[in-house]
């Protein structure tokens, strides 16, 4: 019998692991939900078409790279199958201009135990990505008698679902970081919406982050899809587009995590941590001030890294200061060139999603 599926956490020895594709990525058209998450003065706002030819071939070598890495660990890598992802969409309640991409996986699949389920993302144009995944979930059922192929309960993502004229040209930074601060994000709660990326599987706890990708209501979903689990929302009142915890709040051994000092995580939710013995350290800076063009994310996908076991850690390769932080925290920190695909979705651990880490699910906060 093959065991191909099972990780319950970010840090445990990696064995197996899904690394995205830039092929055919688009730039999809604003909805309600996405133009939210476009920052104001970013250059991509009112853009949309497929990705220049030659970012997409550079954002694949810099997943070469990756894939390269690892394969030299003995890490086994399976791709997704990128589908055209420049076609107009429609399901009976909407329809979008195009699709997006499948970069990156993080956000589409959530690996807990044997179980991998494909998330209900709030972004219209990335209701068809879990097709990319298919083919390997299809591979992985046929051949571990024990995985669970998942996917969770379909949004609607009809306008009920997001806040009309949420977003508006003239919203401040301090406006957008009040709105943070009170929780009022562009969801509505109307049906769960969740991406992968936001949840932190941390053995028999997960946390997850409330943000403009996570309503409340995926958090009630959770918990009850997991009883046995302690499921817990968390909030970063410092970052004015909260979407993903793992440019933010990133564990890197049982006991460590960093933190991004712009966006602690609040007193109130620290107190588990604490009184567990876990460390909250604040993240090094990031070596650039920009992120690179046409992209989604922020600087900080300096601390978004992908750790292969609680000693080892993958750094982008320009992002010295936070290669020099984890060497001092006790990491071996391997490099590697990957900033040209951050453009397509993130860095690191967003590039990526678990098979199969060894270990067991433990009770960290006990
Ligand atoms: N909100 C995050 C996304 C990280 C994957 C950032 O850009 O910082």
């Amino acid at each position: 019998m093959t065991k191909i599926v099972s990780s319950w956490n970010d840090w445990d020895p990696l064995k197996r692991v899904i690394v995205g594709r830039c092929d055919n990525s688009v730039i999809p058209p604003e909805e309600p939900a996405t133009s939210e998450k476009v920052p104001v003065d970013s250059e991509m706002r009112g853009m949309w078409g497929l990705r220049p030819l030659e970012t997409v071939e550079r954002g694949n070598e810099c997943l070469e790279n990756l894939v390269k890495i690892l394969e030299d660990r003995g890490v086994i890598v399976d791709r997704p199958t990128p589908l055209q992802w420049n076609q107009a969409i429609g399901t009976p309640d909407f329809r979008n201009d195009s699709m997006m991409t499948c970069m990156p996986p993080r956000d589409i699949l959530l690996t807990v135990g044997n179980e991998i389920m494909a998330a209900a993302n709030s972004f219209r144009c990335r209701y068809f990505e879990y097709l990319a995944y298919w083919p390997l979930m299809e591979q992985y059922f046929e051949e571990d008698p024990e995985f669970k192929w998942t996917q969770a309960p379909r949004p609607r993502l009809t306008d009920k679902s997001y806040k009309h004229n949420y977003y508006d040209e003239k919203i401040t930074l301090e406006e957008r970081l009040v709105r943070t601060a009170n929780k009022d994000f562009v969801t509505t709660e109307v049906e769960p919406m969740w991406d992968a990326a936001d949840v932190m599987r941390m053995g028999k706890d997960l946390f997850i982050q409330h943000g403009l990708t996570t309503n409340r209501a995926a958090m009630d979903w959770f918990q009850r899809y997991y009883p046995d689990f302690r499921v817990h929302a968390v909030n970063f009142p410092g970052d004015p587009y909260p979407i993903h915890i793992d440019a933010t709040f990133v564990p890197l051994r049982p006991g460590l995590i960093i933190n991004n000092p712009h966006r602690p995580l609040p007193e109130e939710q620290r107190a588990i941590f604490e009184a567990n013995d876990w460390q909250i350290v604040e993240a090094a800076q990031p070596a650039h001030t920009e992120p690179p063009a046409l992209c989604y994310s922020s600087v900080w996908l300096s601390m978004n890294c992908l750790v292969l076991d609680p000693k080892t850690v993958i750094v982008e390769a320009s992002e010295v200061y936070q290669q020099e932080q984890m060497d001092k925290l006790g990491m071996n920190v391997i490099p590697c060139d990957l900033r040209d695909a951050y453009p397509f979705g993130g860095g690191l651990h967003c590039s990526t999603a678990d098979v199969y880490r060894e270990g067991d699910c433990l009770d960290y906060f006990p």
